[in-house]
């Protein structure tokens, strides 16, 4: 049992006695990022990602082409983020990776070449959980947010309000129950012409665009759960309606010229206001979380934190509130290694390795 050897192996006591401080190679592969981070002792040193742009026209990403890309890009990305962080492979203390959720084969890729090299070198291997790492990607810069602290992880596949107790202990409280946020944003897109990934489309176009324009309806979902498939279908018919109405009517529907002028007339205030919408959405829910729980320090996490009209209405909730907000770096937001990197190390800190016959799972919640 390979854990079982390095837990006996490795002396924890501070400081580490391996390199003078726990140095982790970290990677990430979930989706259609290549990523690799070096990280010591909670440091970010380097953060490379590939983005693949392969998936543009396909209007969403191809699982087949995410594997392959990410097969193509792992090993440049793993060399260039050790270089970056003047490192070499033989001084990491532990190799970590995303283990789940995700495309399977995407993180099949990374699951793969993390077991090979923690087997060739005799390290550790760390199993992250790729929304934990998330959340946790509030721990990598300074301030800080004290524990326990309330984030609003909103991501292409999840919407999740996490109360986090401390960085390997965290329960969802509230989550979607069908589209995520950023699925939102990228269908949304999509009805609109745009290409994908549509979200930081409509953040840029909403900059130039009136929020209070159109007006598209809040779903009353019960307790802290989500809900955006009802938005996306009312955009779709007022779409179809030309801007006359977001029910559908038999008979009704514009033609498709007609649809394509008022989109290209209205594009800034559609963008607006349906980001308006789905913010205010999240925000709601949130609002509701803190005052169930009473906890002051909130986070938000994920690609969709990455939107700038999320960002201010969040700060600005938080100075009304009285809430202390954090928002993680833009390039720690979408997916990244370094997220993965900073929570491998409070599971180093726990002994919490894994086996080598651990495999990736598309789906797997917080255990
Ligand atoms: O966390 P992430 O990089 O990948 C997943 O784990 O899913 O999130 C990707 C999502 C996509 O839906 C993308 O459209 C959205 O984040 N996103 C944005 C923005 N930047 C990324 N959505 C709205 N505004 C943005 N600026
Ligand atoms: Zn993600």
């Amino acid at each position: 049992m390979q854990d079982e050897k390095n837990k006996e192996s490795l002396d924890l006591s501070s400081p580490f006695k391996g390199t003078g401080g726990i140095t982790i190679l970290a990677l990430e592969s979930s989706c259609d990022e290549t990523s690799a981070s070096v990280c010591r002792d909670g440091k970010i040193l380097s953060n490379i990602t590939a983005n693949q742009t392969v998936h543009e026209k396909y209007g969403g990403v191809v699982p087949e082409l995410a594997s392959r890309a990410h097969i193509k890009n792992i090993v440049p990305v793993v060399d260039t983020a050790l270089s970056s962080a003047n490192c070499i492979l033989s001084s990491m203390d532990a190799i970590a990776f995303t283990q789940s959720p995700g495309l399977i084969g995407s993180l099949l890729v990374g699951s793969q070449f993390a077991k090979s090299v923690a087997l060739a070198l005799d390290k550790p291997l760390i199993a992250v959980h790729h929304m934990q790492a998330h959340v946790l990607a509030n721990l990598i810069d300074d301030p800080k947010p004290g524990f326990p602290f309330l984030c609003l992880t909103v991501s292409g596949g999840h919407t999740q309000i996490v109360l986090c107790k401390s960085p390997t202990k965290m329960e969802v409280i509230g989550e979607t129950i069908d589209d995520a946020a950023g699925e939102a944003f990228d269908k949304s897109a999509k009805l609109l012409g745009l290409p994908y990934p549509g979200g930081p489309l409509i953040d840029k176009y909403a900059k130039e665009g009136d929020p209070g324009r159109f007006h598209f309806p809040e779903p009353q979902i019960p307790g802290l759960d989500f809900s955006f498939s009802g938005l996306k279908t009312s955009i779709l018919y007022f779409l179809q309606n030309a801007g006359k109405s977001q029910v559908y009517k038999e008979g009704s529907i514009a033609t498709l010229d007609e649809q394509k002028k008022f989109i290209d007339e209205n594009l800034a205030d559609l963008c607006a206001s349906i980001q308006q919408r789905i913010v205010s959405i999240l925000l709601n829910k949130l609002k509701k979380a803190v005052v169930q729980t009473g906890i002051k320090d909130i986070c938000i996490a994920g690609g969709v934190s990455a939107n700038s009209g999320l960002r201010t209405a969040f700060e600005e909730a938080g100075k009304r509130y009285h809430w202390n907000t954090f928002i993680p770096a833009f390039q720690y937001c979408t997916d990244n290694a370094a997220m993965i990197g900073i929570t491998a190390y409070y599971k180093f800190l726990e002994k919490d390795f894994a086996d080598l016959s651990i495999t990736a799972s598309a789906r797997h919640e917080f255990h």
